[in-house]
């Protein structure tokens, strides 16, 4: 069985280690994170692999996971680089050059260029790894994006495979407007949802009370989006051109800012404007007039109060 080491096993590092232990994958060898307490914290968690203190007391390995934020993964490369030229850590079982790969969405597998004599290549999971436990049920069935050197992707599609997840290929070029797309669909709709949750509070709805009501439309909204694409899932004021009650509600979150004075307020505005400007083309192709497009588009532009 091959080899894993993993510099950075936190949230992502630590799910990924266990599902390939458990299903035979990888053998995890050491585990090396910025305290020494945080990586035994991962052996624990993982059931195996050996806590290191640092890059130069990690063992040799087949494979080697760089899952540090991904501002730090150059300089982790660097330092896997002179831990590679100084000592046997280089060895592999099958004697041929180790694999070296991050799971960053942005960066090409590039960014791990100091490790010049690695086979080097990212796999990003379309999977957000917000809590290590749930990620080890809901990981399963996720896409994995792989770019970089053929041997390292095949490596790597075969132990994503054997975790029930499917691979896809992109080019180095791909990779930050494919990440972008995740993120605007992902992230800012957790965004959204706080907005969501903020302007509820401002009309004496509790957050409890606010999430049991959101959360069957929040859910047939996205399901609605799979189904049907987004033209079609497409409702509401913007859709039908109802300019008064988008008057309604402009006016109302401009009030709470002013009456508020609170930082926070004057971007539910404008994240309604121009998330409203944003979706007039889409309105326009769910049946919206010309007219009313151009009146909203007026609408959304207007200088605030
Ligand atoms: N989270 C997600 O949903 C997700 C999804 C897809 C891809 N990714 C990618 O996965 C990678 C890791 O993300 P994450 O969310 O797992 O991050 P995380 O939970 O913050 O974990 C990062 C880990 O890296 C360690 N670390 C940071 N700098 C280090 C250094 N210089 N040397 C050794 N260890 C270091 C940290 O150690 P300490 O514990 O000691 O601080 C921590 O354990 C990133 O490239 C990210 O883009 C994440």
């Amino acid at each position: 069985m091959l080899t894993l080491n993993i510099i950075g096993a936190g949230k992502l590092g630590r799910t990924l280690a266990r599902l390939w232990s458990e299903r035979g994958v990888f053998r995890i060898g050491s585990i090396c994170n910025r305290s020494l307490a945080s990586a035994a914290e991962a052996t624990a968690f993982i059931g195996a692999g050996t806590a290191s203190a640092d890059i130069p007391s990690m063992g040799p390995a087949d494979c080697w996971l760089v899952a540090v934020a991904d501002d730090a993964i150059e300089a982790t490369a660097a330092a896997l680089a002179a831990h590679f030229q100084s000592h046997c850590a280089h060895q592999t079982a099958t004697h041929s050059a180790p694999v070296v790969f991050h799971c960053s969405g942005a960066l090409p597998a590039s960014a791990l260029s100091a490790c010049s004599s690695a086979a080097l290549a990212s796999a990003h999971p379309v999977h957000s790894f917000a809590e290590p436990l749930r990620s080890l049920d809901d990981l399963p069935g996720s896409v994995v994006a792989l770019e970089g050197d053929a041997t390292a992707r095949a490596l790597l599609n075969n132990a994503f495979t054997a975790v029930d997840c499917t691979c896809i290929t992109l080019s180095p070029e791909q990779k930050v407007l494919y990440h972008t797309g995740s993120v605007m669909a992902c992230n800012y709709l957790t965004v959204l949802m706080d907005l969501s949750l903020q302007t509820f509070a401002a009309a004496g709805i509790d957050g409890r009370t606010a999430r049991k009501l959101l959360a069957p439309i929040v859910m047939q909204t996205a399901k609605n989006n799979f189904d049907l694409g987004p033209q079609k899932a497409l409702t509401g004021p913007l859709a039908r051109g109802d300019i008064r009650t988008v008057t309604r509600q402009l006016e109302a979150l401009s009030a709470l800012a002013g009456a508020e004075q609170d930082p926070a307020h004057p971007s539910l505005a404008m994240v309604y404007r121009t998330l409203g400007d944003a979706g007039l083309p889409l309105a326009r192709q769910t049946g919206l007039d010309a007219t009313s497009a151009q009146k909203l588009h007026i609408l959304f532009n207007e200088q605030k109060p």
